[in-house]
């Protein structure tokens, strides 16, 4: 191994050697989705686990703004970028911003150890067989997460490609604002997730499953025995049904939006609007199955205990149920507000549950320190 190659190391916003703490220092958290961006501010205290959230923003995109993380339109970004920054009255330009999408991999590594150069060219050996791009033109980091049963060392490597990540660097300067951190999406949920959760996380061999279920892809985490040890995204999500909604019915992005969130007049959804849901999550419950049998057939894991599941996609009526069925363990919504504070003066009911639901990524970005 050429010591050259170390350099991919030192790019990646060496965000992940502390990728699981958090703290308080003023940051202010960035989530891009597809379908809004997500800003909040948290104040907290690492060392007493109490966070509060100051201020959240939630300003959607216009259809077509981001695809899979790359951004076709800037001007549009900026623009929700500045609309969510004057929401926020943000005392800071530092940003943790989240990414995630194809040109992103988080993965758990069980490596043979040693010194951390050891670890290092273990683990740029181990990036350059598992990237599904070109080591040369990404940014690598890596957390050392303890020792494994094996004598060998469990290790947390995140990946991105550079293009993706000078893209968001580029915009957030135009919007006036520093990149302090970045840390990939599904790990700040994991954040949000071990501080709701507490110590029914400490039960020896118990896993549980994390889902993400956003606009374009479904993020998947397993965490056990107090640790991430696989992850996978897949490209799908609510855009789906919105897409069949137009299709069928005839409508635009934002009206098939409106129809599937909404409903009609009543807040019902009408009975057509039903049946292209249950047919388009048909399609998400066998990805997501292909997803987890290929976890339990290579792992032999057979220690599900419960799934969380977040998002906005997880307000899809008959998923929970669904994922229940597939599954076989209780399935319920993450609730970041089960760890997290808030001043109910500052928030609408309306908000909190907004937040609850599509915030949890930023809420995460929000949590992390300096
Ligand atoms: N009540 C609801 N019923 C069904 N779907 C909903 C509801 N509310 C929001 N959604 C869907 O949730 C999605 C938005 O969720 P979220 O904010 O988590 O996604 P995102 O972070 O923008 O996307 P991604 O992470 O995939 O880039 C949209 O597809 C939206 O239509
Ligand atoms: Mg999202």
């Amino acid at each position: 191994m050429e010591m050259d190659s170390k350099k991919f190391l030192s790019g990646f916003i060496n965000s992940m050697k502390d990728t699981l703490k958090i703290g308080n220092r003023t940051i202010v958290g960035i989530d891009v989705g597809l379908s809004a961006i997500k800003i909040a501010q948290i104040e907290g205290n690492k060392e007493s686990n109490e966070f509060k959230l100051l201020s959240y923003a939630s300003i959607p995109l216009p259809e077509g703004a981001i695809i899979e993380d790359e951004i076709q339109n800037e001007e549009e970004i900026i623009d929700a970028l500045n609309k969510g920054l004057a929401k926020i009255k943000s005392p800071t330009d530092l940003v943790c911003l989240g990414v995630s999408g194809p040109n992103t991999v988080v993965r758990r590594l069980q490596l043979a150890g040693g010194t951390v150069e050891e670890i290092e060219d273990q683990v740029i050996w181990e990036a350059e067989q598992y990237l599904p791009f070109e080591i040369e033109e990404s940014s690598v980091s890596f957390h050392i997460m303890g020792e494994n049963e094996g004598g060998g060392v469990d290790v947390l490597v995140a990946a991105a490609k550079n293009t993706v990540l000078e893209q968001y660097k580029a915009i957030m300067e135009k919007a006036g604002l520093r990149i302090k951190i970045i840390d990939l999406g599904i790990i700040s949920v994991i954040n949000v997730f071990e501080l709701c959760m507490g110590d029914k996380l400490d039960e020896p061999g118990q896993s549980f499953l994390v889902v993400d279920l956003g606009a374009q892809k479904t993020e998947f985490i397993i965490y056990k025995n107090n640790m991430i040890v696989f992850s996978k995204e897949i490209a799908v999500g609510g855009i789906m049904i919105t897409e069949e909604i137009q299709r069928q019915m005839g409508v635009n992005y934002y009206e098939a939006e409106d129809l599937k969130i909404t409903g009609d007049e009543n807040g019902n959804l009408p009975e057509e609007i039903l049946e292209i849901i249950d047919d388009v999550i048909e399609a998400f419950f066998s990805e997501i199955k292909k997803t987890i049998d290929f976890y339990v057939s290579s792992t032999s894991d057979e220690s599900l205990v419960a799934c969380y599941v977040t998002g906005g996609s997880s307000l899809i009526p008959g998923i929970i149920e669904g994922l229940e069925a597939l599954l076989g363990v209780d399935v319920g919504v993450l609730n970041p507000f089960d760890g997290i504070g808030y001043n109910e003066k500052k928030f609408t009911e309306q908000e909190i549950s907004e937040i609850a639901y599509r915030g949890v990524t930023v809420l995460g970005l929000a949590m992390r320190e300096l």
